[in-house]
């Protein structure tokens, strides 16, 4: 059945670019239903949608609609997907509050079908905190916002702001509505986020690790119709819907609960941070300082066990294992040496000392370095983005 995906225009210069977006979905026989803000309409015509979609276009929240009994939930109903593209800094913040004050925001809250938001505005509008703030909620709830590119804007500055090229929209559109499913049957275990080893009752060591390229990974790969678990350590992040998420605390019941999984698995893929060291005697009541402000405290730290080494150890025939490697200097040399030590079909390599790569970062700038020694490095790209690309590999060894 053909896809109907509606793309929800609002007002910024940009919105004369969604044209071609709208009639390259139309020539792939995508139903496309354009929605746009009263203030998109000042940038172009509805008459320009409508003859490139070939159906009415949507903008007045009051329009007694031909087509449906009830417009906005009618419309909302219909969609395999919505887009917005592109979104101002104005209707972020109301989606991100959930106001429904025009057609396309109330449609926005009937709609139950994936939401894609592509922000586009001054550089300075898009750095913001509250816009910031606003994109990172949207985030939480599990709407999937696209990175601005940087560029000269249309205001003359030169700064991240500028709508991604169409291309990338386009791709992402035809990745959304017709996920892979080159996966299916197949069973992935991720581990992500950040172990935390405790000192005391209330104090605990852990790291900067965010889980995102982790939960990036689970979520991708439960799309391609793999049953994924999800081992995590700490992470402020909400779990993908559709992964079996097991919370764990330390890098020893990490361990555990792994081995306890990994029989059962095809593919075992470790992105969290994993603690090195933990606490060799854990304090049973917390621990008090005497008020000497020149006081030292020693803690001894003891090993912990190194994760994917254990799991590599028992690797089964034909079971596919991914580790990363967070580095700051001589990359592949490391890299190799992990690789080979963890006894992995590729690694992951990254330099966290990087801008745009590593910790709580939206995006990462990797290389793939495999068993027969080929290496492949990536362009800067979303961790989602990152995520598909490993995955995509895995399916080519499988
Ligand atoms: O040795 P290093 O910590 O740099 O290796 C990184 C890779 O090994 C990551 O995939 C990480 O999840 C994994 N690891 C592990 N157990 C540890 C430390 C790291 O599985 N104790």
């Amino acid at each position: 059945m053909a896809k109907t995906v509606g793309i929800g225009v609002t007002g910024g210069i940009a919105a004369y670019k969604i044209a071609d977006l709208v009639s390259r979905l139309k020539k792939e026989d995508i139903d496309v239903i354009v929605i746009m803000t009263e203030a998109a309409t000042k940038f172009i015509t509805p008459l320009t949608f409508k003859t490139l979609s070939d159906r009415e276009v949507l903008v007045d929240l009051w329009d007694d609609s031909k087509e449906w009994k009830v417009q906005h939930v009618g419309a909302a109903e219909q969609l395999d997907l919505l887009v917005i593209a592109p979104a101002t800094a104005n209707f972020i913040a109301k989606v991100a509050h959930g106001l429904a004050d025009d057609l396309l925001s109330t449609i926005v809250l009937a709609n139950t079908a994936p939401l894609l938001l592509v922000p586009a505005m001054n550089s300075n509008m898009y750095k913001n905190q509250a816009v910031q703030d606003n994109i990172k909620k949207l985030k939480d709830y599990g709407y999937m916002v696209m990175e601005p590119n940087s560029g000269v804007l249309a205001c003359g500055v030169t700064g991240q702001g500028r709508l991604p090229e169409i291309d990338q929209i386009y791709a992402e559109i035809k990745r959304l509505l017709f996920p892979k499913q080159d996966l299916l049957g197949k069973r992935v275990m991720v581990n992500a986020g950040t172990t935390c080893e405790d000192i005391d009752p209330v104090r605990f060591i852990a790291n900067r690790s965010t889980g995102k390229m982790g939960f990036s990974i689970a979520q991708d790969a439960q799309t391609r119709g793999a049953d994924v678990i999800l081992v995590c350590g700490n992470s402020p992040l909400e779990p993908p819907l559709g992964v079996e998420f097991v919370p764990v605390w330390g890098a020893e019941e990490m361990c555990e609960v792994m081995q306890k999984y990994q029989p059962a698995c095809d593919i075992i893929i470790g992105a969290a941070a994993v603690g090195d060291f933990r606490i060799k005697t854990r304090a049973e009541q917390k621990m008090k300082k005497t008020g000497n402000a020149s006081e030292e405290l020693v803690l001894t730290l003891v090993g912990t066990p190194d994760i994917l080494k254990t799991l590599g150890k028992n690797k089964k025939p034909k079971q596919i294992m991914v580790g990363f490697a967070a580095e700051t200097e001589n990359i592949l040399e490391n890299a190799k040496k992990k690789l080979d030590s963890k006894n992995l079909d590729f690694i992951v390599a990254n330099d966290v000392t990087m801008e745009g790569a590593g910790f709580s970062s939206d995006t990462n700038i990797v290389t793939f370095i495999s068993r027969n020694g080929e290496i492949e490095s990536l362009p800067k790209m979303s961790k989602q983005d990152v995520a598909a690309a490993i995955l995509d590999k895995v399916v080519k060894l499988l």
